[in-house]
Formats: structure tokens, C-alpha cells, sequence
């Protein structure tokens, strides 16, 4: 599935190198006598690993250029959803794994640390998807792996691929590339230069001015139906790709369904080794204290700073404090209280699997019948959304991923798979219910300096998306902060106001 056409990483570039805006020096009101302030950030995801990497670039000569960072993860590793696993002697992504051409950010964090880009392998890359409806294979697409390799096969394949789609869902397919275009043409917005791109404090102000913001008050289904796509395209394809990216149905909302579409697109990356590591190197390189296995419980605002205590039984004062995380399934006391708007999150079970299919089960004789990518249809009597191949020892030794909405039991399993050596599960917490219309939280949870990155991932949870979310925070900070430390100057205003448009 070719959607789109890959981009030049040069233009990429040009995008990502916006001049900084500097304050001079000498404005700022803080004397180097006083103690630096201190910026809690709990979370080392991708999402309060950026907060760390852009608050050190935007804060350069401002009120927090000398800021302590302290970072909290309650596990012991850095990287949150972003997590491999070691499974068969392989490793593997087990959380957030692909990426888009246009995740720009994440592009420019591998450049920047060294990281390696990843390529799909050609049995990732395989175009072959079967559509599962529970009883057959309603529709079938071949992979180069089931023909002689020749160079030329590629092409030839993936021609009859586009070919067998069109005669399947027709034109429709066209008006979906180009919603598909049009959405992540929007998002690219946000990497505009720093001047032209206020910085916002509220989730719809953010997605108001980028275009985005309606898309999140209708169901994908309302939309696509708007854009005039197919019953037959929306209800098979694109149900097949909500389910694997989100495991939601087309009823979730229109901009993180568009989002899931432009995840099932060509060029799509990985970083060589782990995606955690964009985070272990945001973090190495900000100058943070990270102290892992250190939970916090309670945030308490007393007076002029908060309060953060973990359960560890540890007290850190700190004047900014930041909430990298959902706050849906995690216990933190806040005092003063804070209120905001119900959540449920999508809960997605990752199993790997090393074996083999049952042919049986999908009716076919060999499992060579079987497509190396099996989607499904929104029936809830189908226990599975989808199953892929992750690795190829042999014809009859393979390692699967497969999600699920529930547990996937021994006995489901044992029904799906004929040969089943070793299994290993996840139940990842692992984005938001989506619904329309979209309600969001705000980015700052009181009057002061408590912020929350994942506010934003009501509109789409994606680690670009949390990278995004992130460099705003930063910036919010970076402005709503000095705006305050500068209050009895006027010559700092000035300054600040350059960074923030609308306080
Ligand atoms: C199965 C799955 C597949 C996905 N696939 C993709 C994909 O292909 N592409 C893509 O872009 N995105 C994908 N995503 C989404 C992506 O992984 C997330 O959007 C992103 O990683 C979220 O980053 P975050 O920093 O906001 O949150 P998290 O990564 O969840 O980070 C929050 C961190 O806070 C820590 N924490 C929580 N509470 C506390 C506390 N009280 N004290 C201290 N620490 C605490 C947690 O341990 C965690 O490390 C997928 C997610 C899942 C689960
Ligand atoms: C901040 O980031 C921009 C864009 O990547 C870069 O040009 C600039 O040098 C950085 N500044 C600092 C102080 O890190
Ligand atoms: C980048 O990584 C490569 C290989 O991992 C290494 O040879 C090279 O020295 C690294 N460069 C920098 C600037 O760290
Ligand atoms: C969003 O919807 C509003 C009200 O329906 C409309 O006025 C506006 O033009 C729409 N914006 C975009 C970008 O489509
Ligand atoms: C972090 O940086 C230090 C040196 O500054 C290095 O020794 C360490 O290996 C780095 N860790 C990671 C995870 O990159
Ligand atoms: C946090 O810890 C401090 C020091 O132990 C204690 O005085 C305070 O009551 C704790 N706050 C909360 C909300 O538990
Ligand atoms: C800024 O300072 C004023 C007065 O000290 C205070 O009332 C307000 O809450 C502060 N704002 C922030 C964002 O801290």
C-alpha cells in the first residue's frame, strides 16, 4: 500500500532549522546569585524527554537557562511506550514501532544523536494482507516473498497489488490518499519556523490553527463518508488499519483515524536497535538528574513551588512541574485538586509468538496459503484484530505478533496457532478511547506552572505527535515563566511577549 510518495530529506531539513529566538542576556531579572530554578518533569517518555530536550534549546538566555532538570520514571527503564523486547533471541518493538517520512522530529533526533534509521524488512514490507471477516478471506493482495525473487518482481507485484485494489475499492482509493495527503500536510504546520508558530496553551487552540481541530468532532466514518469513500473501502481497508494502529473501530474520531491511515503508508521507519533510545538520548544529552524506579504520588502546590513526593518516600521541591504521562490509570494526588475531563484508554495486547499458524483455522490447506499480514473486519465475534509476521526461521518456524483487544488466552491461541514453542504478552494502557466529538484537557492544570504534555493525545497518540506536544510545552513554559520572573521589568516583556502570542 503506496500512499505516498517519499519525500526528499533535504526539504525535510529546511523545514527543522528555524533560527532561535534569542533574548539578549542582560534583560532577564534573575541574578546569577539567586538558586536556579527547578523543572520536575514525571515521565521519560518520548513525550517529557522532549519537554527536557527543547526546554534547554528554548530557554538559552532566558530566566531558565541555568533550570535543574529532574526527570522521574517509576520503572527502570527510560522510553515508556517505547519498549523492545527480547523474544525468540530477536528483539523487537513492542510498543510504539513505526514511524512516518514526516515525523520530523523524530527524524531530526536520529540525525542528531547518531541513531540509525531502520528500514522495514522485506517480510514487514510485504505487501500481502489478507481482510479476515471471521469465515474467509473477503479480499487478498500478494507479497514478493511468494514468487521468485527477481529485482523486477517488486514492481511487478506491487503493480498487481494497486491493480487488485482498484478493481476492489475503485476511485475511492484516490479520494482516500488525498485525505490521508491533506491531513499530514496540515500537521506539517507545526514544524513552521518558530517565529510564524505562536505557541499555545490549549489543545484546540493548537489543532484551530493548524486546520486540524474539526476533524476531531466527527467520527472517521462521518468523515470519510463526507469525502465521498466507499461503505466497502471504509468497512474493510481502513477498519483493517484503525484496528492494528488503534484497535478501534471507523467510529473513532476523524483526526486520529487520519493519523492511523497515514501510519499504513510507504517510507515507514524505525530506529535501528529501539525507538526508546530517541528518549535515552534526549535525555543524556539535557543535562537531566533522571532518577529511574522513582514513582511519584502526590504533586502539591505550596505557595511559590510544588511539591513532588514519591513512594519511595522521597520530597522534591520543585518551580515547574510536569506531567509526561496519561493520567487515566495512574494514581497521583494533587492538591490543590484538579479536574479534568474523563478518559478511558484503549487497552492493546501484544503477543508474540514463535511457531506456526493453523492453516485450519482460516480454512486453507498450507500455511504457505496464508497471507503475512491477516487484518480483520469490526465483528465482535472475531477475537483477534490483527496477526503478522515478524520473523521467518523456516516455513514452519515463524515469530508472530498478534494484538488483541482482551487477554489473548492459551486456548485462543492454541486454536489459532498449530505449532506454538514460546509466548510472551503485553497489556499496554495503550492510548485513548477516541471518540467524537473529542473533549481535551488543558496544558497547564492550574494557574501556575503545572503542565500536561498528554493532553494533547486526545487528538492522536503517536510518538511524533507526544514529540510535538512536547516542544510546545516547552515553550509554554519557557514563555509563561519568564513572563512571571520578569513581571517588575518592562524591558523583559518585550522579550517575552516575542515568544508568546496570546497571554
Ligand atoms: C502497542 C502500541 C503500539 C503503538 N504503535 C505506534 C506506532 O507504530 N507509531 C507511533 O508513532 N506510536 C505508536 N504507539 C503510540 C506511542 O507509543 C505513544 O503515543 C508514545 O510512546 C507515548 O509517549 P509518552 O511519552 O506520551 O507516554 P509514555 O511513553 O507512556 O511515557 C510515560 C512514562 O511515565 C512513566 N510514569 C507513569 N506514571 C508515573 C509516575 N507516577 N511516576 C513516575 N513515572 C511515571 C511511565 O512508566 C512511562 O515511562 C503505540 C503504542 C502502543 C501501546
Ligand atoms: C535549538 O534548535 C535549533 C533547531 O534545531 C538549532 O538550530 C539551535 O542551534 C538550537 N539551539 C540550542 C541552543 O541548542
Ligand atoms: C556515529 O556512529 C557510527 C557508527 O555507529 C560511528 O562510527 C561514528 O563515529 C559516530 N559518529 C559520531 C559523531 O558520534
Ligand atoms: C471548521 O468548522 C467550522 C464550523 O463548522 C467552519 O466555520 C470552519 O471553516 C471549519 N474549518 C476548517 C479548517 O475546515
Ligand atoms: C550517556 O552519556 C554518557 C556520557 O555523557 C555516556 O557515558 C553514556 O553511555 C550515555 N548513555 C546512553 C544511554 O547513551
Ligand atoms: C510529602 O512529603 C513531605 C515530607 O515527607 C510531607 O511533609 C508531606 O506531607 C508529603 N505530602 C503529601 C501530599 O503526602
Ligand atoms: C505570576 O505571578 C502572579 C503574582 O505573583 C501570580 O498570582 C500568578 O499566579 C503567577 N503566574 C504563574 C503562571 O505562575
Amino acid at each position: 500500500m503506496n500512499f505516498f510518495s517519499p519525500i526528499a530529506i533535504s526539504l525535510l531539513l529546511a523545514l527543522l532549522s528555524p533560527s532561535l529566538l534569542l533574548c539578549s542576556g542582560d534583560s532577564t531579572t534573575v541574578d546569577d546569585e539567586s538558586p536556579p530554578p527547578t523543572v520536575c518533569i514525571v515521565g521519560s517518555g518520548i513525550g517529557g524527554s522532549s519537554v527536557a530536550h527543547f526546554l534547554r534549546n528554548y530557554s538559552v538566555s532566558t530566566g531558565l537557562d541555568r533550570a535543574r532538570i529532574l526527570m522521574f520514571e517509576r520503572h527502570e527503564i527510560v522510553g515508556g511506550r517505547m519498549r523492545t523486547v527480547t523474544f525468540s533471541g530477536d528483539k523487537f518493538e513492542a510498543g510504539g514501532s513505526i514511524l512516518h517520512p514526516k515525523n520530523y522530529h523524530a527524524r531530526d533526533f536520529v540525525e542528531r544523536f547518531n541513531l540509525t534509521v531502520r528500514l522495514p524488512t522485506s517480510i514487514e514490507e510485504s505487501t500481502a494482507l489478507g481482510i479476515w471477516d471471521g469465515k474467509r478471506f473477503v479480499f487478498k493482495t500478494f507479497g514478493c516473498s511468494d514468487v521468485i525473487k527477481f529485482p523486477f518482481m517488486d514492481k511487478i507485484v506491487s503493480l498487481v497489488n494497486d491493480l487488485y485494489l482498484f478493481l476492489r475499492y475503485g476511485f475511492s482509493l484516490l479520494r482516500m490518499s488525498s485525505f490521508i495527503e491533506n491531513t499530514v500536510g496540515n500537521f506539517l504546520k507545526y514544524y513552521e519556523s518558530r517565529e510564524s508558530r505562536p505557541i499555545f496553551d490549549n489543545v484546540e487552540a493548537m489543532l484551530k490553527w493548524s486546520g486540524l481541530y474539526n476533524l476531531t468532532k466527527v467520527t472517521l466514518q462521518e468523515k470519510l463518508s463526507e469525502a465521498q469513500l466507499s461503505p466497502l473501502l471504509v468497512n474493510e481497508l481502513v477498519t483493517v488499519i484503525t484496528r492494528i494502529n488503534y484497535g478501534q473501530s471507523v467510529l473513532m474520531s476523524g483526526l486520529a483515524g487520519a493519523v492511523s491511515m497515514a501510519g499504513s503508508g510507504g517510507g515507514l521507519w524505525s530506529v535501528e536497535g529501539g525507538n526508546w533510545q530517541m528518549a535515552a538520548k534526549l535525555i543524556n544529552h539535557s543535562d537531566i538528574t533522571l532518577h529511574l524506579n522513582e514513582q511519584i504520588e502526590s504533586v502539591s502546590h505550596l505557595g511559590s513551588y510544588y511539591e513532588l513526593n514519591s513512594t519511595k518516600g522521597n520530597s522534591f521541591k520543585c518551580d515547574v512541574a510536569v506531567v509526561a504521562t496519561p493520567l487515566d490509570e495512574v494514581d497521583i494526588q494533587f492538591s490543590p485538586v484538579i479536574s479534568i475531563p474523563k478518559r478511558k484508554l484503549q487497552h492493546t495486547h501484544t503477543t508474540f509468538v514463535r511457531g506456526v499458524l493453523n492453516p485450519g483455522y482460516f480454512g486453507m490447506k498450507s500455511v504457505s496459503d496464508l497471507p503475512p499480514l491477516v487484518g480483520t473486519l469490526e465483528d465482535p465475534l472475531i477475537p483477534f484484530s490483527s496477526i503478522s509476521i515478524l520473523r521467518k526461521y523456516s516455513e514452519t518456524d515463524m515469530a508472530y505478533k498478534i494484538f488483541t483487544r482482551q487477554l489473548a488466552t492459551d486456548s485462543l491461541l492454541d486454536e489459532l496457532f498449530s505449532v506454538r514453542t514460546e509466548t510472551l504478552r503485553i497489556d499496554w494502557g495503550a492510548y485513548p478511547k477516541y471518540h467524537a466529538p473529542e473533549v481535551f484537557a488543558p496544558f497547564v492544570l492550574d494557574d501556575h506552572h503545572l503542565y500536561y504534555v498528554n493532553a494533547f493525545e486526545n487528538a492522536a497518540s503517536t510518538m511524533e505527535t507526544m514529540a510535538v506536544a512536547g516542544e510546545n510545552i516547552a515553550r509554554l513554559i519557557v514563555s509563561r515563566f519568564m513572563t512571571n520572573e520578569s513581571s517588575t521589568s518592562s524591558d523583559t516583556r518585550s522579550c517575552g511577549s516575542g515568544l508568546h502570542s496570546d497571554l
